[in-house]
């Protein structure tokens, strides 16, 4: 069939029901229109067709035959620098496809209205169609009112990320985009029982890899048992399904009743996966609750005893309550993908969407019995992450097996449902609290136990987080894991802190209210940390939080209320972090095996190297996603900025040492902060240094006491993690991690069906992330002092800025109505229930 795409007329060997993303990618190599939902959700594969924005994945072939289409790659328009200028991106994967629906709003704004800003509401009404997980939805509000005012309609712009244009034309090439001659497709067979053993696997048409454990038995639906490739995904998919697979099925656990059936026996606990960034501490076992991990307790024996007498005399000044949280899924917007190919030597080459290229390169040397040099792990771009992309996981190696397996390059690409199933999760919990203040109003005693569900997982750490607030008082803090045949949690952007503040944030709003203190003094009286103080001292001013409606007041259907809660990070780095210089030309190149998962780290190094080296922007050049290059950080736990950046600049000032001749090559390390770091030796690469980070966040929310909803009106974040790098990027991923924060608060919830196990919310209309019109005003201030100890002088803030931001709404829903909500997320049927008489 005949179809013009970017003004190319082409001849296209397409069926007339194939859907035209795949026709543009897989028939033209036009990567930059992703294939994200596949159900006409997220609008990642948006292209105009005839002048009008559609979503590819709807669209059979048939429907644009004879007509013309544009892809992101053939737009040249005013709006594509704006997105460039005003950081309208993060990871990028959603880019194009708001790029091109946004060309079309803002030509057909500008004819109608002239050179004029559109109201917020114009613009979210216009972009509805689009999901950005990164949440980059402020700078894209601003991208777009720029272009319809007219300001970027000739002349070159300064990017706001290095990458910006490569990601705002469709040109960067993620995992997902990359092919090679002979490539196979490669597909998971996944359980459909939530616990069993397996007895057989029979396949026809394809070589077969086992992914089952050594005991052969399933524990979660959706669990993969094995994988298959074929030519197509198509054929590939067909094979998968046509799998005979024997099951003896094993009664599943779903609850934590008494009654639960085990999901392991003493043997194989130990294989347990587990949900923590760190190390998974020990903790003894009853049936299917592991822990109390209870070693982080201060004083625990003190804080109970003195809970205990409270609760006898009712003292008024103890705060009890139960609160829990849902499974919330990372869900970026490129699924996990791998491409593996061996080479005739034996070497292992990876194209892997990942947050960590040199541990994966490191796992996969392991894994694979090879000598570290002959594996080379490739992330040139990566479309989110937020912790799921972590190592060598399920689709590696299901990749690299099929590919030996088959002789052939292997790709295996998560479908949604797969990476809304499997793919990663924060554990769900439920916590019990007790916090008590004394006659002086000073705390006196917490308590904190903490079930984590984190399905088959194990390793939740959430009360321990308590340990690191609110000064020295005695609190005994303990968390349990409760398993299930349910889908592994995995670490997910500051793992533990959230459920943990979610409840502490509102006890500490709830006995403000007892003691008739302004709960931002209060804060300010139990919190020793110094930099925070800067921040609520400035909260404190906020007009938005000085005329903020008095509890209990209103009464009318939409009620107005401001919250507020404080949140705190550790500091953690990677102290082997190198970065190579070599000067090529009159261009200085940068190499270190970081990668970029949206966080903006090749801006960082970039400017730093401009700094040092008074180059010009088109001078540097930032080459990174690949393990071969020196030792980098992984994009975890907030430490890729505090890491890379004082090795760029070590290595800046060697080679101004030795002059900029072409030829010229240096490595610049990561030198030892002042004091030196509170780990005595790298665990896993990474140290803990010292000083925590911290955040404190006042949110407005309006509540409709009929429907039950809840919007978000603005969001005042204070951050305190020092020196910022690259502004704008930095800003752009706060905002995102207050939005994710949001979508934590009141939409996001898996679900899972109680009686097979299944997966219910397996796609992006189902399991609801934040849109673009649910996006409030966000306003950031970064206070920069207090981190002189730190080479470089500034931390990790992706993490602080998200924990404590669901705290912050519900303290602002209590403010509006004078209901406080227990249960995440805030869902209208649990508002109109809690306001119901
Ligand atoms: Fe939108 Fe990452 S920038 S999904």
């Amino acid at each position: 069939m005949k179809i013009t795409v970017n003004g190319e007329p082409h001849e296209v060997a397409a069926g007339r029901d194939d859907p035209v993303v795949d026709v543009l990618r897989d028939g033209l190599g036009l990567t930059g229109t992703k294939a994200v939902c596949r159900t006409g959700v997220c609008g990642a594969c948006t292209i105009a067709v005839d002048g009008t924005p559609q979503a590819a994945c709807l669209l059979p072939a048939a429907a644009v035959e004879g007509r013309a289409l544009t892809t992101a790659e053939g737009l040249d328009h005013p709006v594509q620098r704006a997105f460039a200028a005003h950081d309208g991106l993060q990871c990028g994967y959603c880019t194009p496809g708001f790029v091109v629906e946004a060309a079309a709003f803002v030509d057909a704004w500008r004819a109608g209205h002239g050179d004029v800003e559109p109201p917020r509401e114009e613009i979210a009404a216009a972009l509805a169609g689009h999901l950005c997980r990164c949440g980059a939805y402020g700078r894209i509000y601003e991208a777009v009112a720029a272009a319809c005012r007219g300001e970027h309609d000739d002349g070159e712009v300064t990017p706001a990320r290095v990458e910006a244009m490569e990601k705002i034309t469709g040109r960067a090439r993620y995992t997902t985009d990359v092919r090679l001659d002979g490539m196979l497709e490669g597909v998971i067979i996944r359980s459909a029982r939530a616990h069993a053993r397996v007895t057989s696997v029979e396949v026809d048409g394809s070589p077969v890899v086992d992914l089952l454990p050594e005991d052969r038995i399933v524990r979660y639906a959706g669990q993969p048992i094995a994988a298959v490739a074929a030519a197509t995904r198509g054929e590939a998919e067909a094979i998968a399904a046509s799998a005979r697979i024997g099951y003896e099925p094993f009664p599943a656990a779903f609850g934590d009743g008494p009654d639960a059936p085990p999901v392991y026996d003493e043997r194989s606990r130990k294989n347990a996966p587990s949900s923590s960034e760190g190390m998974t501490l020990p903790a003894s076992w009853d049936g299917n609750v592991r822990g109390p991990f209870s070693g982080a307790s201060k004083r625990g024996r003190k804080a109970a005893e003195l809970i205990d007498a409270a609760r006898r005399r009712g003292d008024p000044l103890l705060v009890t309550g139960t609160f829990s949280t849902a499974v919330q899924v990372h869900t970026p917007l490129e699924p996990h993908a791998c491409l593996a190919r061996w080479d005739e030597r034996g070497d292992l080459h990876l194209h892997l969407s990942t947050q960590t290229v040199a541990i994966a390169a490191e796992q996969a040397a392991r894994r694979w019995k090879l000598d570290p040099g002959r594996v080379h792990v490739v992330a040139e771009h990566v479309g989110g992450g937020f912790g799921a992309k972590s190592g060598i996981t399920v689709e590696a190696v299901a990749a690299v097996e099929l590919a030996r397996a088959c002789g052939a390059p292997v790709r295996v690409v998560f479908s949604r449902a797969e990476e809304l199933t499997d793919a990663g999760s924060r554990p769900g919990s439920t916590t019990n609290i007790a916090l008590l203040a004394g006659r002086d109003g000073e705390l006196a005693a917490l308590a904190m136990d903490v079930r984590s569900r984190g399905g088959v997982a194990v390793g939740g750490m959430s009360a321990a987080l308590a340990r690191f607030v609110y000064g020295t008082a005695p609190r005994r803090l303990r968390d349990y894991d409760v398993v299930t045949n349910e889908p592994p949690g995995t670490p997910f952007r500051g793992p533990g802190a959230p459920p943990m503040l979610w409840a502490l944030e509102q006890a500490v709003d709830e006995m403000a209210h007892r003691l008739d203190v302004d709960p931002i003094v209060l804060r300010r009286r139990w919190d020793g940390n110094p930099k925070r103080h800067a921040l609520y001292e400035r909260a404190l001013a906020l007009p938005v939080w000085r005329d903020r409606p008095r509890g209990g007041s209103q009464t009318g259907r939409f009620r107005r209320g401001v919250g507020v809660a404080m949140a705190s990070w550790i500091y953690a780095i990677t102290p082997a972090t190198q970065v190579e210089l070599e000067v090529v030309g009159d261009v200085v190149v940068a190499r270190t095996a970081t990668q970029d998962i949206g966080t903006g780290v090749r801006s960082v190094i970039a400017g730093v190297l401009q700094e040092e080296l008074g180059l010009p922007a088109e001078r540097i050049q930032v080459e990174i996603g690949r393990s071969s290059a020196p030792p980098g950080p992984p994009a975890l736990g907030s430490r890729s900025t505090t890491s890379v950046a004082p090795a760029a600049r070590d290595a800046a000032r060697r080679l101004l040492a030795q002059g900029l001749k072409p030829g010229t090559e240096v490595v610049g390390k990561r030198r030892r902060d002042r004091g030196g770091y509170v780990t005595p030796f790298p665990m896993n690469g990474m140290a803990l240094g010292r000083g925590f980070s911290g955040a404190v966040h006042v949110t407005e929310v309006e509540v409709d006491t009929r429907f039950g909803t809840i919007r978000p009106l603005s969001v005042w974040g204070g951050i305190t993690a020092g020196r910022i790098y690259a502004e704008k990027p930095a800003r752009n991923q706060c905002e995102g991690g207050i939005i994710q924060g949001i979508g934590y608060a009141l939409y996001e919830e898996r679900l899972i069906d109680p009686v097979t196990g299944t997966v219910l919310t397996s796609n992006l209309e189902d399991y609801r992330i934040p849109g673009i019109g649910d996006v409030p005003e966000i306003t950031l201030h970064f206070h920069q002092e207090g981190w002189d100890h730190v080479n470089g002088g500034g931390v990790g803030l992706g993490e602080v800025s998200t924990v404590g931001v669901a705290a912050s709404v519900a303290n602002a829903v209590y403010n509006a109505t004078g209901w406080r909500p227990r249960d995440l997320p805030i869902r209208p049927d649990r508002v109109l229930e809690g306001l119901s008489p």
